[in-house]
Order: C-alpha cells, then sequence, then structure tokens
C-alpha cells in the first residue's frame, strides 16, 4: 500500500475500518488475541558491512541420492538434462542465485580420488562409497560433470581436499589439473578430456571433519597437515579454509591459529628478521560444522515430521546457539587476527533428524515449516556477523539433510527451506544495517527465546529488506518497524507459514507451502506495521 493511497482514504471510511476492527478485536477469542509485541528500529542511512552473497551457499556430497539422481542421471536418461544433468534441478537453483557449491564431500571427500572421476565415464573405476555404507559409486559424476553443473546454475567451486587417504601432491595436481593452461602437462590432459579452457578454483578446503571421519587428528597434529598442505596449494587469487571446528570446541580454534595462522618461525631472532613473512595469514577462512538437531544430543534427534512442541522449541534453541558460537569463535579470532582478514565459514549447517524406516535413501529426511523458520533464523544470525561471517553452505542441496530440493525419479519439489533461500536472496551483497530489535518471548516448557530474529540490508539507495521469523508456533507477532534515515513511501512483504508445525511439500502436494503476499502491512506515520502469523519467515521491502 502507498501512502498516496492511505491518505486518500476518506474519513468516513477510516472510522467505520477501525468500528469494524474494534468489533472484530473484541469477539476474538482470549488464546487468539494474545500476541507477541515487537518493536524494531532500523538504521537506514547507516550501512554496516557488506553481506557475503557466499552465505547461502550449498554443499553437495556423494551420499544417498544427492549426486546420482538429484543432480546427475545420465545423458541417456528420460528425465530432461543437458549432458547428464537434470533440467529441472538446474532452473530452480539458477533462481535463487546460488553462489557457490562445496564438493565432493563431507566425509566422502576424504575418501575421494579425483583421477577416478575424469576421462571416458566407462572406463572410470566402480568404488563402493565406504564413507556411506558402501553405497555402488561410479565415477560417473567427477570433476568435469561438477563443473558443467556448477556452469549451468551460475556458481563458483569450493573444492574439499582430501587429506586422510590422499597427499598434498595428489590435492595439487588436481588442481594444477583444473587451473593450469592448456598447455601445460596436467592442463593437456584435461584439454583431451573436453575443457581445453582452465576452470576457476577460488576456495579450496583443506580436510573436512578432520578431528572426526578426516582423518581422527587432534588440533595440533592438523595444524601441521594444514601448513603442509597449504604451502602445496596457495596460490593468488585462492582462498584456502581450514577444517572445521566441531560445533562449539574452541580449544579447537586456539590452537589451530595459535600454530597455523601465520607462516612464522616460534624463534625471536627469526621472526624479527622475518618479520614481513610472519604477519602473512596462511588460513583464509576457518570452518564450522554445526547442525541442529532436537536438543544437544546427536542420539536422540527429533523425527523430521510429526514432531512435539516440546521438539519445535528445542530445536530453535539449538539453532540460536549458532549466535554464541559464532561470537566465541569469533573471540579467539579477534586475539590472532585483530584486523579481521581471517573469515568464517559455516561449510556445514542445517538440520539432521532421526532415520526412519521409510526413507528411500541415505540421510534423505523430510523437511517441513520448522525447517524453514531455522534457516531463516540461522541466515538471520549469519547476517548479524557479517563482518566474520563470510561463507556458509548448508548441507546437503538435493536429498540429502536440509534440501532445497527434493527427488523421486523424474518428479521434483520444492522444500520450505527452498523458499527461504528463494525470500532471502535480495540480501546478498546488501549492506547490513544497524538493527535495534525489542520483542516479547516464546517460552515452553524450560526453552525462553526472543520471539521473533530481524536483519535488514539495502544495496546503495535502494529498497530496505527486511527478514522477520516469528518462531512462536502459536501466537502472531505485532511488530512495528521504525526505519531512521529513509522516508517509506510504499510496502509490500511476502511470507512463508502453514496452520502446521510440521507443514511440507510432497511429491503429490508440491505446492502447499510457497511464499504469499502478506497483506497484514501498513505504513502508519513514520513506521511500518506488520502482523507476523505464528512460525512464519517474513521479508519485507520499503521503498524510499
Ligand atoms: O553432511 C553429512 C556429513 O556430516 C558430512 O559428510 C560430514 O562432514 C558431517 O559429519
Amino acid at each position: 500500500m502507498t501512502i498516496d493511497e492511505i491518505t486518500t482514504q476518506s474519513t468516513v471510511t477510516r472510522i467505520l475500518a477501525l468500528v469494524v476492527g474494534w468489533m472484530l478485536w473484541a469477539a476474538l477469542p482470549a488464546a487468539a488475541a494474545e500476541s507477541i509485541d515487537a518493536r524494531v528500529t532500523i538504521e537506514a542511512d547507516k550501512p554496516g558491512p557488506r553481506i557475503d552473497p557466499n552465505i547461502y551457499g550449498q554443499f553437495v556430497e556423494h551420499l544417498g541420492r544427492g549426486v546420482y539422481e538429484g543432480i546427475w542421471v545420465g545423458e541417456d536418461s528420460h528425465i530432461p538434462n543437458v549432458r547428464g544433468i537434470r533440467n529441472d534441478v538446474v532452473a530452480a537453483l539458477r533462481r535463487i542465485h546460488v553462489p557457490l557449491v562445496r564438493w565432493p564431500g563431507g566425509c566422502f571427500a576424504e575418501l575421494y580420488h579425483w583421477r577416478d572421476g575424469i576421462g571416458a565415464r566407462h572406463e572410470r573405476p566402480r568404488n563402493v562409497n565406504s564413507a556411506w555404507g558402501d553405497e555402488p559409486e561410479t565415477n560417473a559424476f567427477g570433476t568435469h560433470e561438477f563443473m558443467d553443473f556448477l556452469e549451468q546454475i551460475g556458481a563458483k567451486a569450493f573444492l574439499s581436499v582430501n587429506v586422510t587417504t590422499g597427499t598434498p601432491g595428489e590435492a595439487r595436481d588436481w588442481l594444477q589439473y583444473m587451473t593450469e593452461p592448456a598447455d601445460s602437462a596436467l592442463g593437456r590432459q584435461r584439454a583431451a578430456n573436453g575443457h581445453p579452457q582452465p576452470y576457476e578454483v577460488p576456495f579450496v578446503g583443506i580436510g573436512n571433519e578432520t578431528w572426526g571421519c578426516g582423518g581422527n587428528m587432534t588440533a595440533s597434529y592438523y595444524a601441521d597437515v594444514y601448513r603442509l598442505y597449504a604451502s602445496a596449494l596457495r596460490s593468488p587469487g585462492r582462498q584456502l579454509i581450514a577444517s572445521d571446528a566441531n560445533s562449539d570446541d574452541y580449544g579447537w580454534t586456539e590452537t589451530l591459529l595459535d600454530k597455523a595462522l601465520y607462516r612464522h618461525s616460534r624463534s625471536f631472532a627469526e621472526s624479527a628478521q622475518l618479520a614481513y613473512v610472519s604477519r602473512q595469514a596462511q588460513i583464509n577462512m576457518m570452518s564450522i560444522h554445526f547442525y541442529t538437531f532436537s536438543g544437544n544430543d546427536w542420539g536422540k534427534k527429533s523425527p523430521a515430521v510429526a514432531f512435539s512442541a516440546s521438539e519445535w522449541a528445542t530445536s530453535m534453541l539449538r539453532t540460536s546457539r549458532t549466535d554464541e558460537m559464532i561470537q566465541r569463535h569469533s573471540a579467539i579470532l579477534d586475539k590472532y587476527d585483530p584486523e579481521r582478514q581471517v573469515a568464517l565459514s559455516f561449510s556445514e549447517w542445517g538440520t539432521w533428524w532421526a532415520k526412519n524406516d521409510k526413507q528411500p535413501s541415505n540421510l534423505y529426511q523430510q523437511n517441513t515449516l520448522r525447517d524453514a523458520v531455522i534457516a531463516g533464523l540461522t541466515l538471520n544470525i549469519f547476517q548479524s556477523h557479517a563482518d566474520r561471517v563470510r561463507m556458509a553452505n548448508i548441507a546437503q542441496t538435493i536429498n540429502v539433510l536440509q534440501s532445497m530440493i527434493l527427488t523421486s525419479g523424474k518428479q521434483m519439489v520444492l522444500t520450505p527451506t527452498y523458499h527461504v533461500f528463494d525470500l532471502y536472496k535480495v540480501h546478498q551483497g546488501a549492506a547490513l544495517l544497524p538493527t535495534n530489535v525489542a520483542t516479547g518471548d516464546y517460552t515452553s516448557g524450560n526453552v525462553t527465546l526472543p520471539a521473533i530474529s530481524v536483519s535488514a540490508s539495502r544495496k546503495d539507495n535502494g529498497p530496505v529488506h527486511i527478514s522477520l521469523v516469528n518462531l512462536d508456533p502459536d501466537r502472531e507477532a505485532h511488530v512495528t518497524l521504525s526505519l531512521n534515515g529513509m522516508k517509506t513511501r510504499s510496502a509490500s512483504a511476502r511470507v512463508l507459514t502453514a496452520a502446521a508445525m510440521d507443514a511440507h511439500n510432497d511429491f503429490d502436494a508440491p505446492d502447499r507451502l510457497a511464499p504469499r503476499e502478506l497483506k497484514e502491512i501498513s505504513i502508519r506515520g513514520s513506521n511500518v506495521n506488520v502482523r507476523a502469523p505464528a512460525k512464519s519467515i517474513a521479508v519485507i521491502e520499503l521503498r524510499p
């Protein structure tokens, strides 16, 4: 609604609307009338750090039907494809502006040998994927197919190299094969395999979960492994990402930064002579892996659907710990890297629900409104730390964990989480705006959290975008937005919500949950009033 429309309403209409509104309000049952009040103040003319589009990154692993069927169907498939890559999935991913994809794992990356995945497909070795229950691995989807997929969806590459069963030499060969000119030894091989033009690989992760499936290392041992690989893989324009701390393992971060951040000698005399070298950070990003399940116990996961109100609450609580984790890892980073050159990358995040007998493939799970609220909340938290969190990869894009897309043969379903990424894409590359939120709480059992979460951004002097999550499953929120430094002339919003906490899309009802226009938005003087339904994710656009 525009200001003009509001001001041209006749006085009579306004009085009538007030009387009718009061009558309706008075007639509401007590429980329904209860709502959350929130006041949000946004500084529209004080742009903060840029929200790195890479926090909207994806993660694809050879696991279940994430790659095979999810992306790769083969050139002879009856499922429409371009060079073996399914068209429906490509079109859907293009729409949400995927900036980058991490591949080939995960734990699978620690067993992966890139030479198995190049050359004529029928000659590639058939292996078993022992990271994931000995699933067959045909190697039909290898380096060239991955890069083709990226080109089709318009994303950049983030390779995770093998530090457990591989060597620094193998990793270096892989990167040379991909990025060197066609007249170099390895570049010639790439050209012979159909791609004379070098590929670009801007992001390289050195190992995956090296405290676990990636070598079962101590932080101190990994710090040396990191230094070794970094010296083999460093190249101008390439960002090196150190293997993750497991959630809140702050000791890992401390040890890693102490031992591997700078290329320095510990002897004072030497480091004084090598003053320049000693300040050269050799870690560009430090990763964190953090999954949401209900509560804090891996062994007691909530079902993906038909969960209880208490499981809703404990999953929100667990998700909200993302903020504390960023703050505490950042505090350690601040000590070693006060100039804030080193970024945090959440290279695996998302929901991990209980296994069930009906799931058609490994780590396949249904994705409900709860997943969408968790995605909205997490992305708001990442954005609030835009100065440090400069990459994230939700696990995993298709048919695995908190997916964007589910497939069943030739059918495809977009999940509620996909719709959140679609709504939030307006934030990519915009400046974070300082925001103050005063809100009532959401309380359930022992869980008490702020009921709403807000993040605001703006590109240059364009509209202000506000992502607003109401995580209370029962109460709507009456939110007053007050903008400093910009006069709002018109406003609109889209919202994703449903009546049931576990509402989801399925192959027989693919559009049950999709964003719709949020009509309960109005401009009142210098404020904008919004009614955010219970358990909803809204993105509001305020136009100057
Ligand atoms: O995303 C599934 C698995 O979770 C990854 O392979 C591993 O890195 C993590 O434990």
